[in-house]
């Protein structure tokens, strides 16, 4: 039913826009499936989180790359300010106003979309979620997610946990910033693993926002009041995980022999600590899906049926070899 609503929309949308085009003075006067053809662009309105590390930047970029004026899209990028939700629903209202053809949208924050997607709804443009969900998860609210599955990765990395584990091992979760969708997600994909594994200690869990800095100080706080008596670290990010191998070193220990740190994104640095034996397991958050939007927002615009939650493939790594031999492929 939804769907079908969706392509009434889109149709309805691509009427109109193809008929007011020049009376609303936008650059999305064509029709809208085609990517323009000739000098009409389809208008995107790119929420996005902006400077946040490796994954982001990549994710990002490939955005913009995939979305060019060449390949018939005039994309707006509006990256948050400081990672500030006001400013992503400032920007997102921004776009509802001027009419763009469709918005993209890459929540810092889980909750507090129900009142801007609404309003999309309510001007016909479809908003299609990149990377992060949203907290209730109103999917009649927008097209589609587009994501690699976090409880699937995170699952995968509590397995190889399970297996590294022994009879038994104390473990420590970095976490990023509290009420990021991802975050949640990684949780309950490592804790479904856990909670069968009884030989998984958890030791504490404690966020430290996606950053290296702030990794390495809570974890050189936990080695010291647990007397450096954790064997895992579940970092749900690369930049954490390498500041957890940073106060492993400090507290005189070996990373990847007295603690084994598995991280999540697959980004360069991650690999290369993983080839020099400093990480310990690797798994890839792919955040090169810019061609997948890409098509999603044309079917979306065409009314076609489009799945709710479109997953994007990702890999792992699990070994200095493994990581070698990826690194002189890797894009990001
Ligand atoms: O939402 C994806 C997460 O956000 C990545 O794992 C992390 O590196 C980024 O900041």
């Amino acid at each position: 039913m939804k769907k079908t609503c969706l392509a009434i929309a889109a149709l309805a949308l691509a009427v109109s826009l193809t008929a007011c085009g020049e009376d609303q003075g936008t650059s999305s006067g064509g029709d809208p499936t085609t990517g323009g053809g000739g000098d009409e662009l389809i208008t995107v309105g790119f929420v996005a989180v902006g400077p946040e590390g490796a994954w982001r930047q990549a994710n990002e970029q490939n955005m913009q790359d995939t979305f060019t004026k060449e390949a018939g899209f005039d994309l707006k990028y509006a990256p948050a300010t400081n990672l500030d939700q006001k400013s992503q629903i400032d920007a997102f209202t921004s776009f509802v106003d001027e009419g763009v053809d469709v918005i993209l949208l890459s929540a810092t924050e889980g909750s507090g979309w129900e009142a801007s997607l609404e309003r999309a709804q309510e001007a016909e443009i479809p908003v299609i979620l990149i990377d992060r969900g949203i907290e209730p998860d109103r999917t009649d609210l927008y097209v589609t997610r587009i994501a690699p599955d976090n409880v699937v990765v995170a699952k995968g990395v509590a397995e190889w946990a399970v297996s590294q584990c022994g009879d038994s091992c104390n473990y420590f979760t970095l976490e990023g910033p509290a009420g990021v969708s991802v975050v949640n997600e990684r949780n309950t994909g490592w804790d479904e693993v856990a909670s069968a594994n009884p030989q998984l200690k958890k030791v504490g869990a404690q966020t430290a926002n996606w950053s290296t800095d702030e990794a390495k100080s809570v974890f050189e706080t936990v080695l010291k009041s647990n007397s450096n008596n954790i064997q895992i670290v579940f970092a749900q990010n690369d930049e954490m995980g390498l500041g957890a191998v940073q106060a492993v070193e400090e507290a005189g220990l070996t990373p990847g022999v007295d603690v084994k740190i598995a991280t999540i994104d697959g980004t360069e640095n991650a690999l290369k600590a993983l080839a020099d034996g400093k990480l310990s397991f690797v798994a890839e958050y792919n955040p090169l899906f810019g061609e997948t939007a890409l098509d999603v927002v044309r079917k979306a615009l065409a009314g076609e049926a489009v799945e709710s939650y479109i997953i994007v493939p990702s890999t792992t790594f699990d070994s200095p070899e493994a990581a070698a031999a990826a690194l002189p492929e890797r894009k990001y």
